[in-house]
């Protein structure tokens, strides 16, 4: 039987969409020191301390804006723990009950977590499209919030519609979701990358020092 390759449409535009972003973001001129675009080395705030986007004295931002910040570094580890789902997928009967318990946890959760991660950006989101609108983070922040609502779409289908490539497209998206969150979010996107590896990296632990110390199933079920 041939599946239909057609659900990859949607992925592909939502993808394209993101990609002119990231492009846009690369060549606007820097308003406000936002992203690093395309600066003439030694750029120019590369003399202000522990500058984060924000000029001293510039209005707007205070309190508020670390919160709303901080919202956009809480989503960014809520979609590291809802991928993280991944790495139990195929571990459902795991001989480590550790393991075997949260992948259980992981999977339950999995859609909470991913709609979680949606309102929260969109929060974050709405706050900075109106605080911010000039920041060149806005456009690697739209494309990171497009390629969510592809994830989001396609997770919504899985389970509607009857195709092997759902869940392909749905995994795909959330690889791709990596790097433009590298340039959006900086050092959170890289302690989440770090921080969903190290669960995947325990995972493997736990099943080889389980299955070394006693297994006999071993070996039946691969
Ligand atoms: C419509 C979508 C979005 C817009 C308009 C947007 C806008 C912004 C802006 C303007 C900043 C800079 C704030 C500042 O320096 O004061 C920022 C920071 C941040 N955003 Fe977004 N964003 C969006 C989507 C996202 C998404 C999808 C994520 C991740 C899931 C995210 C995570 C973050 C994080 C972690 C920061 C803090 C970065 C840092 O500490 O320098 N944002 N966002
Ligand atoms: C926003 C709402 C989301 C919904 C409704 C959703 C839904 C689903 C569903 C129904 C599955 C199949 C689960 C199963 O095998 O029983 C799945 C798998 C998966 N989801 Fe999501 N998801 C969402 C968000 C996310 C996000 C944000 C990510 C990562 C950034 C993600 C990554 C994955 C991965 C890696 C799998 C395993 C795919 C595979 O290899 O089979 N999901 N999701």
């Amino acid at each position: 039987m041939k599946t239909k390759k057609t659900v990859w449409i949607p992925a592909i535009i939502a993808v394209t969409v993101a990609a002119l972003l990231v492009i846009y973001y690369y060549y606007m001129p820097s308003v406000s020191g936002g992203g690093p675009g395309l600066r003439p080395p030694g750029g120019e705030v590369s003399n202000v301390p522990g500058h984060m986007g924000r000029r001293p004295g510039e209005k707007g931002g205070g309190g508020n804006g670390e919160l709303f910040k901080t919202s956009g570094t809480i989503s960014v580890f809520l979609g590291a723990a809802t991928f993280s789902w991944f790495w139990f997928k195929k571990k459902l009967r795991s001989p480590s009950m550790l393991v075997r318990k949260t992948g259980e946890l992981l999977h339950s959760m999995h859609k909470l977590l991913g709609w979680a991660t949606l309102i929260l950006i969109a929060v974050h989101g709405i706050y900075f499209l109106i605080t911010k609108l000039q920041d060149n983070k806005t456009y690697t922040g739209i494309a990171g919030f497009v390629i969510l609502l592809a994830i989001a779409g396609y997770g919504f289908f899985i389970n509607k519609v009857r195709n092997k490539w759902m869940r392909t497209v749905h995994r795909s998206l959330g690889l791709l979701w990596v790097p433009v969150l590298l340039l959006h979010a900086g050092g959170s996107a890289i302690m989440a990358v770090i921080a969903s590896l190290a669960v995947g990296g325990l995972v493997w632990v736990l099943e080889k020092m389980v299955g070394k110390t006693a297994e006999p199933s071993r070996g039946i079920d691969n």
